[in-house]
């Protein structure tokens, strides 16, 4: 059988137009590639009906993804952010932006950005914000997840306690998605990384994708 070619969005791995366009006009740290591979995920996490949890919302920019594969399935996207920024993020540091320090504190607050990058792309229905430290939500939270990203701190304390609180959560066949995973120290920081080794040596989980520095992870068994 002869098939056409899909264009763009028509396939359910790949985002909605609005919602890739979305995602490129947002502010934030998701290269395209790594984002589609992170919308794929989401997507088949979906299937089990479950929220889809992110641990480092910044600006929204891979919320928007989260949230698109959400309003496709039918489920929720979890985002939790303190949203002050990490070390990196800080006044003087690389990754510092200074149009998200709110003028009165003198401190980050991407809050308010999220919040307008949301709106615009239609998604505010499909998403809850956790505004919060994520170690405090985590232990508040007890309910099963279908996918765990973590993209938060990147410190080891803060990239353990993500995994340690999160990565329970999920539901065998669940996902857990993990950004700036670099095994070379010349790369980047190396604790997304440690926490990308501890969950394979768990055998709780298992690798289905790498693209870059995002890995997905299935969850195959127990004891993480
Ligand atoms: C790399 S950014 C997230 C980028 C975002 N996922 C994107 O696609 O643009 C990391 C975020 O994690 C947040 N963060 C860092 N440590 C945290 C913690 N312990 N609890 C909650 N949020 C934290 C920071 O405020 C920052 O917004």
């Amino acid at each position: 059988m002869i098939t056409e070619p899909q264009a763009p969005g028509d396939r359910p791995q790949d985002p909605a137009p609005e919602v890739l366009a979305a995602f490129e006009g947002a502010k934030g740290f998701m290269p395209a590639d790594e984002g589609l591979a992170l919308y794929a995920a989401a997507v088949e996490a979906a299937r089990l009906g479950l929220p889809l949890l992110e641990v480092g919302t910044y600006c929204g920019r891979s919320t928007i993804l989260l949230a698109g594969a959400a309003r496709a399935a039918g489920t929720v996207a979890v985002t939790v952010d303190h949203h002050r920024g990490s070390e990196e993020q800080q006044p003087g540091w690389e990754y510092h932006d200074s149009s998200v320090v709110d003028p009165v504190t003198g401190l980050m607050d991407t809050l308010p950005t999220f919040r307008r990058t949301l709106f615009a792309a239609g998604l505010e229905e499909y998403v809850v914000a956790l505004v919060g430290r994520s170690p405090r939500a985590a232990a508040l939270w007890g309910s099963p997840l279908g996918l765990v990203f973590v993209d938060g701190g990147h410190t080891d304390e803060h990239a353990s306690a993500d995994y340690e609180g999160w990565a329970p959560h999920i539901v065998r066949d669940g996902l857990l998605v993990i950004h700036d995973v670099f095994a070379d120290p010349a790369d980047g920081g190396q604790a997304p990384y440690r926490i990308h080794r501890r969950a394979l040596e768990s055998g709780a989980f298992t690798e289905i994708s790498a693209t870059r520095s995002l890995r997905v992870l299935r969850r195959t068994g127990s004891g993480i």
